[in-house]
């Protein structure tokens, strides 16, 4: 709804609401909840962004709102006239109606009921990089940044103060401040960086350019490169163990997972990883001893770390995608870009649950807490969550063009 429709729709719910208020000798006509849907929807989701939901909102929720609308408590333009005309009967039936009504989790408004439910789901700042829009969206608090060129992959240093992204059309970093979008520099790294990951001391990132098959170090306190890593070809993403002595990298050109000294800034390992196609994110288990190898097209391999060996290959869905062991340990989570689910790998068992999401899901990451998963959809531009207690989509929000990556804090 553009703002003319919207100025014409109020224009002529005022109109008929002051002729009503002016027939005040005759006896009031009851009103009814199709009266709202004008604007909250015949099935009581918001018809656009400026409404709230009411659908399967609890009932004393929507009965205080109203009583406050008409007190003068709560003050909107629109809703206070609304509610003036409201007897109390009126109130009681209209907020058992709306409470009763499904609550299609189908988009999310951010307004201040609604609000409250994208809080609960993001118990911390979370930063999605749109390669599209070339911005960052902040959740809950849906800010939008504006950054470079296809804002790629992004991570969230772990004190919360630095966000930053790839941009591998220009070959640069674009590192944010974290509480305001704030540009503090674009560095120069190598060919077209993906991977971008921060160190657990939080002093340095490393850029993975699958294009000219190194790792950049940054130093994340004087904002500059101040070194490189040779790689084997096509170095995707990173993972760095929580000790922060190794950092096992994703070759994509297929010679498996580099194994990185830290210390010494130096590839001392390829394990090869035979089964699957192109290594393209990896996440490890609560005890680091396995990887989770996520490939270009629709394979997670199982790798013990120590033996190097495959011990299973686990179909999942079509395309590339990003995975994340969430925090608590208990699952490996995989999207897949070609197509509209993710995968909740069984940690201890194996067996695989597919959630539909929607269409195009890539970056996936779970909430510290391991409650929430989060994931783009790229072929919606939108963010689907998943409750990871009932394995169940439970919301969708719109979101810039072509979502692509999730930066949690606590869980990178
Ligand atoms: C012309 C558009 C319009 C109509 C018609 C309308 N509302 Fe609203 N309503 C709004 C807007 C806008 C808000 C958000 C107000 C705010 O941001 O505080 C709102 C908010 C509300 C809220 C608070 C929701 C929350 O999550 O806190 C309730 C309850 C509500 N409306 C009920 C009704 C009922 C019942 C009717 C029918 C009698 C109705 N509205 C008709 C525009 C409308």
């Amino acid at each position: 709804m553009n703002n003319r429709v919207i100025g014409h729709t109020l224009a002529m719910l005022i109109t008929s609401l002051n002729a009503s208020a002016q027939a005040t000798e005759m006896p009031q006509e009851k009103i009814t909840a199709a009266t709202c849907a004008g604007c909250h929807g015949a099935n009581g989701i918001g018809i656009s962004g400026e409404f709230p939901n009411l659908a399967g909102q609890k009932q004393a929720y929507l009965l205080k709102q109203l009583k406050a609308f008409k007190s003068g408590a709560r003050k909107d333009p629109t809703m206070s006239t609304m509610a003036a005309t409201l007897s109390e009967k009126d109130m009681q039936d209209l907020a058992a109606h709306f409470s009763n009504l499904p609550p299609t989790p189908a988009t999310i408004h951010n307004n201040t009921a609604t609000g409250k439910a994208l809080k609960a789901q993001f118990p911390a700042p979370t930063y999605i990089s749109m390669k599209k829009s070339g911005t960052l969206m902040l959740f809950p608090d849906t800010a939008t940044w504006p950054g470079g060129p296809n804002m790629l992959y992004d991570a969230v240093t772990p004190d919360g103060r630095m966000v930053m992204a790839t941009s591998p059309s220009t070959g640069t970093l674009y590192i944010f401040d974290a509480r305001n979008g704030k540009q503090l520099a674009i560095i120069k790294v190598g060919k077209a960086p993906k991977g971008v990951k921060v160190s657990p001391d939080g002093k340095t990132a490393y850029v993975s350019n699958q294009g000219s098959s190194d790792i950049s170090i940054i130093d994340l306190q004087k904002l500059t490169v101040t070194g490189s890593i040779t790689s084997k070809e096509g170095p995707h993403n990173v993972r760095f163990t929580r000790d922060g002595k190794r950092a096992y990298v994703t070759l994509q050109g297929g010679a498996g997972i580099g194994v990185i000294d830290t210390r010494r800034t130096e590839m001392v390992r390829v394990i090869p990883v035979p089964g699957i196609t192109g290594p393209h994110n990896l996440d490890l288990s609560a005890d680091e001893k396995t990887a989770y190898v996520r490939d270009f097209v629709h394979n997670v391999a199982v790798l013990d770390l120590e033996s190097g060996k495959v011990s299973k290959v686990i179909p999942v869905g079509n395309g590339h995608g990003g995975i994340d062991v969430t925090p608590d340990g208990r699952f490996a989570a995989t999207a897949a870009i070609g197509d509209k689910i993710v995968s909740l790998i069984d940690t201890k068992t194996l067996s695989v649950t597919n959630v539909e999401v929607g269409k195009g899901p890539h970056g996936i990451r779970a909430s510290k807490d391991s409650r929430w998963l989060y994931v783009t959809l790229t072929g919606e531009n939108a963010i689907a969550i998943v409750d990871l207690k009932t394995m169940k989509l439970v919301n969708k929000i719109p979101s810039g063009k072509f979502p692509f990556w999730v930066a949690v804090p606590g869980n990178p």
